[in-house]
């Protein structure tokens, strides 16, 4: 019965992943675990010099400035490019990751289990778990006393997806994730540099920017992200300090990719010249970008790639190939050969227009003969009754039997009074090699598509992984936005790394990973070290004609086999953020008006006054020992404010003791501000606010605070409220079972103008996103269940042969039943519309 058939079908299809276990990587310390390093901060000296130093005369500015002035150049040595600021090394911290969360399991696999479930059972059942998010806990039980031999004990390897400056990351990647000389591809899309202000997108949900989507102190951030102090002298500091780091980062045969547009692509240029060498660069890219232009003149429709790579003789690259143009342009003399080969004429415009008669071959002649030096390829050939030899200097480009069997399958024709042969391009190899030209860069269609408001085509990242990786090669993007690289390396079997400041970036690329389905690529030998099976063209050449062989195959990396009967979706990955903030970064940090200008001398404030200065302007520093640092007032009110510390989170005894601390001096209203808050704090603040008159309020300091060279304009408005999630637990016991079923009611969060803390129920559009772990252990969040709203909900009908409930693609409240497990304590996580991050434990007996 056709029905039954249907049903084996769907059954058959399975839903498959990559990961990388048999890769190993040394474990990074987890969610406040950074503390347990020794303290002593490591430092490094990031050389800026590719010997142009030693080329120059150094002439002498004002007292304590140390920036070379060119007197005299070494006329032998490479010119470079020179800005305000150019150093020739700096000093940085490195500082350790930390692993925050793992997501083993894809929002989109889950859906498509629920929808063959149903139709199986003909009615849902209650879930027994998620299988990856179980075999990712019990590895982890069996593995908890080795968890904190950070660096030293190694485990399988993991995506990830981090939250920080990538100048830090790329410190931590080198120093603490011994991943120097291992990245094979690098792609970098910085902000162009132009205003500064075209790359921040405020919010998860919507790529437009427009006014109305804006929270005050998210446009804040914005002007503060993207002005830069110097403006383009500031934009090439920040560009090589990163090369440089890029550099360190790239095999001996990989190749990193920067996107830039015109306006300062010949400065960039120049400047990956000097950190890469002028000998390794490989290619400007031109490909055809999104939108258009708003000039009056010439409208620019392109942006550009710069290829460099570490060491050209080494590179690794893949060629890639597009079908042969019809028209045939560039290729030479166009003929037409008749059916039968009796006639031969030259191809007429209106044919290259798609006119060719049918049944005539299209051909172009080629020589036949080479430079390449060889004694025996030197000889007078007879053809048609007459005498041909090469021209001066060149050889036959095959031996004289060679040039017989050519004869024979009718490949060689008379040109003047030389021999060439026939080459049927359409036959012989239909594709061309892909060049550094790409119009075929999506436009309109994307548009609709677009998750962030600079996002780039996957076309073009794609392209640059296929010619410069293998599937398991490892691949970071350094300002990953809305992890465009992350999804193209995920869908090619490539490893990938992916950083950036924003929390917004990070809350798009999360969610585009969790609702992706990709084809399934069949490996070689199951890992995909081993490489995919590739379709494969057919070369026939002069070689292989002449000597009888068969035709050379070409891979199509483009084309790997695809496995009809499976649905891939994202591997695990892991979620990380810088595990520490360094006290370097606080040392000069520029403060207030005075220190705005180019030369006025920094003002050199330690981390808790800066910290508490920039909360509140009028905050008096507390000189004592004791939680409350600083003490702000007014008429109205009296707010004592507590600083958490530069590594770790803010604990619940940190809040407890600055509460104690503040009512013994007579406050009773107490800001705590942190980078990260322990996950049970909410019911510290709600229990300590019951017991007392006095009144908690929790707030995040945005990780991008302590970005370099970026002008502090209205600093105060680096802090963001926290929000601490509303949800009910039930538990109900099925089948000798205690199940549990979480609800997420809404957030409370602090109003910074009203000063009041709001509550937001989860339907009121405030939620982006809810991540649910069903058995927290304390150290690291463990994604099993997860809610928000897909961009695009895609229709696997044909792929399930099920109809997929058009309710499991919007943002549920509910979670689904299951059942409680050891710890007895789930974990929610909640990301609002902003990106910021809340994350609330609850014991459950
Ligand atoms: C042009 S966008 C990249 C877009 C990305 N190619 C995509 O397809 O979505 C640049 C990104 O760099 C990020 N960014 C800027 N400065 C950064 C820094 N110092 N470290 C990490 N990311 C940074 C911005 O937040 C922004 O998301």
């Amino acid at each position: 019965m056709p029905k039954e058939k249907k049903k084996m079908k769907s059954e058959s299809k399975k839903i498959t992943r990559y990961s990388y276990n048999e890769v190993k990587e040394p474990r990074t310390p987890e969610t406040g675990h950074t503390a347990l390093l020794p303290n002593d901060e490591l430092e490094v000296t990031l050389p800026m010099d590719n010997g142009w130093s030693n080329a120059i005369e150094v002439g002498k500015l004002p007292e304590g400035d140390e920036r070379p002035v060119v007197v005299d150049m070494d006329p032998s040595a490479d010119p470079v490019l020179f800005w305000a600021g150019k150093r020739n090394k700096r000093v940085v911290p490195v500082l350790p990751l930390q692993r925050n969360e793992i997501v083993t399991d894809s929002r989109i696999a889950q859906i498509i289990e629920r929808a063959r479930k149903a139709v199986a059972e003909k009615e849902p059942q209650a879930r027994q778990g998620s299988l990856f998010a179980d075999l990712e806990k019990t590895l982890r039980e069996t593995d908890r006393s080795k968890r904190v031999e950070f660096y030293t004990h190694e485990e399988g390897w993991k995506n990830k997806l981090i939250c920080g400056d990538s100048m830090q990351v790329m410190g931590s990647l080198l120093y603490y994730e011994n991943l120097r000389g291992k990245v094979q591809m690098i792609y970098f899309d910085p902000p162009y540099g132009i205003k500064y202000d075209s790359n921040f997108q405020q919010r998860v949900d919507s790529a437009d920017n427009d006014d109305e989507h804006g929270a005050e102190d998210i446009l804040t951030i914005k002007a503060f992200r993207d002005t830069w102090l110097l403006g383009v002298h500031s934009y090439l500091s920040y560009l090589t300090e990163r090369l440089y780091l890029c550099r360190d980062l790239l095999a001996d045969t990989g190749s990193i990719f920067l996107q830039i547009s015109e306006v300062n692509l010949h400065l960039v240029r120049c400047l990956m010249d000097e950190v890469f060498g002028r000998e390794n660069h490989v290619a400007t890219i031109a490909f055809r970008r999104t939108g258009t232009s708003t000039r009056e003149l010439m409208e620019v429709v392109t942006d550009y790639l710069l290829w460099y790579c570490r060491d050209i003789e080494r590179i690794k690259y893949r060629s890639l190939f597009i079908p042969r143009d019809r028209r045939l342009d560039g290729i030479g003399r166009v003929m037409l050969e008749s059916p039968d080969g009796s006639q031969i004429r030259p191809m007429s415009d209106l044919e290259a227009n798609g006119g060719v008669p049918s049944g005539w071959r299209v051909f172009v002649t080629q020589p036949l003969t080479s430079q390449h030096p060889s004694e025996t390829r030197n000889f007078d050939y007879e053809f048609q009754g007459y005498k041909f030899v090469p021209s001066e200097g060149r050889q036959w480009a095959t031996s004289k039997e060679g040039i017989d069997r050519l004869v024979a399958l009718g490949r060689v024709v008379v040109d003047g009074k030389t021999l060439r042969y026939k080459y049927y391009p359409f036959e012989d190899f239909p594709l061309i090699p892909l060049t550094s030209v790409w119009l075929d860069t999506p436009l309109g269609g994307f548009r609709r598509e677009k998750l962030f408001a600079v996002q780039t085509p996957t076309k073009v990242i794609e392209r640059c992984l296929l010619m410069t990786t293998d599937p398991g090669d490892v691949a970071f993007d350094l300002t990953g936005g809305s992890g465009t690289t992350g999804y193209c390396a995920e869908k090619l079997g490539r490893r990938w790394i992916t950083c950036d400041t924003s929390r917004v970036a990070i809350n798009v690329a999360r969610q585009r990973l969790l609702e992706a389905i990709f084809e399934h690529y069949i490996t070689r030998n199951g890992t995909l070290s081993s490489g995919f099976v590739y379709k494969t063209v057919n070369r026939v050449t002069v070689k292989s004609l002449a000597f009888d062989l068969e035709p050379e195959k070409i891979d199509l990396v483009d084309q790997p086999e695809v496995d009809k009967d499976a649905i891939r979706v994202c591997g695990p990955f892991e979620v990380m953020t810088l595990g520490r903030y360094s006290l370097q970064d606080w040392k000069g940090y520029l403060v207030g008006e005075s220190a705005s200008h180019y030369g006025e001398p920094a003002k050199l404030e330690n981390y808790i006054e800066v910290i508490c200065r920039l909360y509140r302007k009028d905050a008096s520093i507390q000189g004592a020992a004791g939680l409350v640092h600083a003490v702000a007032e007014t008429e109205k009110e009296k707010i004592a404010i507590s600083v958490g510390p530069l590594s770790g989170r803010v604990t619940c005894k940190q809040i407890s003791d600055a509460v104690q601390d503040a009512v013994a001096s007579g406050i009773l209203e107490v800001h705590v501000l942190g980078w990260a808050f322990e996950a049970n704090v909410g019911e510290v603040k709600s229990h300590l606010e019951k017991s007392g008159k006095v009144k908690v309020e929790l707030i995040m300091i945005r990780p991008d605070t302590l970005a370099e060279g970026l002008k502090a304009t209205k600093p105060e408005m680096l802090f963001s409220p926290f929000a601490l999630p509303d949800i009910e637990v039930t538990v109900e016991e099925i089948d000798k079972e205690n199940r549990a079923c979480v609800t997420l009611n809404g957030v409370a969060l602090f109003d910074r103008n009203r000063r009041t803390t709001e509550y937001k129920t989860a339907d009121s559009g405030y939620v982006s996103a809810w991540y649910l772990d069903e058995d927290y252990d304390g150290d690291c969040f463990v994604d099993c269940q997860m809610f928000f709203d897909f961009k695009k909900a895609p229709n696997l009908r044909a792929a399930l042969k099920a109809e997929v409930d058009p309710a499991e693609y919007t943002l549920q409240l509910k979670s689904q039943i299951f059942p409680l497990r050891s710890y007895k304590r789930i974990a929610v996580k909640v990301v609002d519309v902003y990106g910021n991050e809340s994350t609330v434990v609850k014991e459950v007996s």
